[in-house]
């Protein structure tokens, strides 16, 4: 596998690859790469003939400094992984190589990016959409992979590439969970052991909601109250929303497709832990 830390070696190599009429996959990462990502990586090795990893953690979709601060940083376990997975090129720039100069570009996409992480962390989806945009700009992948986990991001992507026009795929991935049911996340690493005993509870709760034949409120009342109960859990948005525009609903009926989408507080730093449940 090849480590490269800069656009021009990247576009290069990859040119090289195109001429000789190779398929691309992109995985875009920010590291503390897991199962989850591993995930991705095979998937894209198995349906392409190049697969480039990018690890990069983009200031830009920050809006806590903190949260950037604490975000773990393992570049050499990620790419002892990536080779692992058969990946052919981690691409890991600098900050300045990506922002050599601020990047002004605004990118809106309502409903998708102003709900739920969009309204909790303001600029969020901007930033994501700033990098995402670079990396399918320098990459020009014929598909590009991103975890179900992150339910809005690929929304708002979506979004993204019909309005640019980028041709390229963009292949959503099945949330990879650890036996108790919690979500793979590289925040859970942040965890005490304790914290991440309960965090299990998250999935636990909503999907028993599944099973107890209530209404939209019902249900959105019966998993923030069953999370809220368990001490060292604070359920900081719990949305049911239609599973494509992400806006609420109101009945099961309203959309062909129905997610409820959660952000939880776990533990006293506290870290905030995300997932979502298919209702139909
Ligand atoms: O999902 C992530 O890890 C990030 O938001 C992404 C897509 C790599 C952009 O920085």
């Amino acid at each position: 596998m090849k480590v490269i830390n800069n656009i021009k070696a990247l576009r290069e190599c990859l040119a090289e690859q195109r001429m000789e009429g190779r398929t691309i996959g992109l995985v875009p990462t920010m590291g503390a790469l897991h199962e989850g990502h591993a995930s991705l990586v095979r998937r894209s090795v198995s349906e392409n003939d190049v697969t480039v990893v990018s690890i990069f953690l983009n200031p830009t979709q920050f809006n806590d400094p903190k949260d950037l601060e604490r975000y773990p940083r393992t570049l050499e376990a990620d790419c002892r992984l990536l080779e692992e997975c058969g990946a052919d090129i981690a691409f890991a720039p600098s900050v300045k190589e990506i922002y050599p100069e601020p990047d002004t570009r605004r990118f809106s996409y309502p409903p998708t990016d102003s709900v739920m992480e969009g309204a909790m962390r303001p600029g969020h989806f901007n930033g994501v959409c700033q990098i995402v945009s670079k990396l399918f700009m320098y990459v020009e992948p014929d598909r590009a992979y991103f975890g179900e986990k992150d339910y809005q991001q690929i929304a708002v992507i979506r979004r993204m590439v019909a309005d640019l026009g980028f041709r390229l795929e963009i292949v959503p991935c099945p949330v990879i969970r650890q036996e108790d049911g919690l979500a793979m996340s590289s925040r859970n690493t942040l965890l005490t052991p304790e914290e991440r005993k309960t965090a299990a509870n998250i999935y636990r709760i909503m999907n028993e909601s599944r099973k107890l034949g209530f209404s939209v409120q019902q249900t959105h009342d019966y998993v923030v109250g069953e999370i809220n109960k368990i001490d060292g859990l604070e359920v900081q948005y719990f949305s049911i929303v239609d599973g494509d525009t992400l806006a609420d609903v109101s009945s099961w009926d309203d959309a062909p497709s129905v997610v409820g989408c959660i952000t939880v507080f776990c533990g006293t730093k506290p870290i905030r832990l995300i997932d979502h449940i298919r209702y139909k």
